[in-house]
């Protein structure tokens, strides 16, 4: 098959195997031209591990530390006439470049808010590791299953208690125009926090404990997002910071039952992924922080986020540099005065006609193409590709 993007805003609904091999490759190049992290060797158990922080999160400790890795997500493989999404093609390759370095890499594709995915995971690291050191949560979902109900929960994305209205950008025509959403409502807020907040973070918490699999002086990560006031209404002091409040919250949990130093929150850099794309505003935001940060020369991508969350933090022979709620900030170079204020400036500015001129949206729109393997040097795209690929670990 000649597989080509198929984009339709937020969403592209084709995925390319070999370009999503090199994306995982240019990663892995990356932390292995950054040297050994300080510790390694540990067990790590990364859930969303398909793409975006979760991906950087299993590559890091696998390259840069030869760790093992579980790696849990939710996924598409592709059929002879059907491409998969790019998280299988990136789990695929994790695996493939893993077991080129003779490191164990497992996966499981299906639904990690669930007990019998849980149970299965669990099963293994039983088996086959005997405890797990490090847990990275890093689910992005817009819809939760509640194991023990059955009940559907769905995210939103929206201000509370007044609408919000702001400049936005059309990523498919590359228009500035505005959008205005309604406040939460109803259940909109407990919904959200079901989906995005702590709760299946401590579940999987308490059943690796129940299971005696919790290695002494294990950590557990999950990541979270504050960003600049203009972006307040729709993200921190929306829907989505309040699920992000429940997972602050859930860290301070574990930290009661496990003693501190065993859960951290990452506040990390905005970035283009699957996730925040869906983000009313973000994108145009995003779009002006890359120009200033790539002309200042502190922009990073997952990678490198990821790789300074082990190097300076996880992974470092002292404790993690914490602010005054206890979170690890890696988004420090993001909300650096200068930076902040000259994203400002540009953000009173930017229209249609401008855009091109003092953003960065080339950067944008060639970012998302890539997290679906579009764009990626050494991939002839003219070329028929096999959309189908073996997970090695399920065969
Ligand atoms: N992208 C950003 O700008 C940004 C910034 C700061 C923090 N974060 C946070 O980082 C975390 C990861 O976000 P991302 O942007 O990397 O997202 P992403 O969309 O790239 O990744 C989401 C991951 O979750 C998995 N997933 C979704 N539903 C699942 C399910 N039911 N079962 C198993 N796996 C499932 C996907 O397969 C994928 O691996 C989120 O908590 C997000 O809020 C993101």
């Amino acid at each position: 098959m000649i597989i080509k993007p198929k984009t339709r805003g937020f969403i592209c609904t084709t995925a390319h195997p070999d370009g999503c091999k090199e994306h995982v490759r240019s990663q892995i190049e990356y932390v292995q031209g950054e040297g050994n992290l300080e510790k390694s060797g540990k067990n790590v158990l990364v859930i969303g591990a398909s793409t975006g922080y979760g991906l950087a999160s299993r590559i890091v400790p696998a390259f840069g530390g030869n760790c093992p890795t579980i790696g849990v997500f939710f996924e598409k493989p592709g059929t002879e006439n059907r491409t998969g999404s790019a998280g299988w093609y990136n789990s695929v390759a994790f695996e493939e470049f893993a077991a080129q370095k003779g490191l164990y890499a497992k996966s499981f594709n299906g639904d990690a808010f669930s007990h019998e995915l849980k149970k299965e995971v669990i099963d293994t690291i039983k088996n086959d590791w005997g405890h797990v050191d490090m847990i990275v949560y890093s689910l992005a979902s817009p819809r939760r299953t509640d194991p023990d109900t059955g009940e559907v929960y769905k995210s939103v994305l929206k201000p509370i208690g007044a609408p919000y209205s702001q400049k936005n950008l059309n990523t498919d025509t590359g228009e500035v125009t505005s959008v205005s959403i309604e406040a939460a409502e109803g259940d909109d807020i407990l919904n959200t926090e079901k989906v995005m907040g702590g709760e299946d973070w401590e579940m999987w918490i308490n059943d690796l404990n129940e299971a005696g699999l919790l290695a002494d002086g294990f950590t557990t990560v999950a990541y979270s997002y504050i960003g600049p006031e203009l972006t307040f209404p729709i993200y921190t002091n929306g829907t989505i910071g309040k699920a992000k409040e429940h997972v602050e919250k859930t860290a301070a949990a574990i930290n009661g039952k496990f003693g501190e130093g065993s859960a951290y929150v990452s506040v990390n850099k905005a970035l283009v992924t699957q996730a925040s794309s869906a983000i009313p505003v973000v994108p145009l935001y995003i779009s002006l922080l890359y120009k200033v940060m790539k002309e200042n020369g502190t922009h990073e991508g997952c990678i490198e986020q990821i790789y300074r969350l082990f190097s300076d933090h996880l992974y470092h022979t002292g404790s993690p540099k914490l602010d005054e709620k206890g979170r690890i900030r890696i988004d420090d170079l993001e909300m650096a005065g200068e930076v902040q204020s000259a994203v400002m400036d540009a953000w009173q500015k930017v229209d249609t006609d401008n855009l091109t001129e003092i953003s960065d949206f080339e950067g944008y729109r060639s970012e998302f193409l890539k997290l679906f393997g579009f764009g990626l040097n050494g991939v002839d795209y003219t070329q028929e590709t096999n959309p189908v690929r073996e997970m090695p670990s399920a065969t």
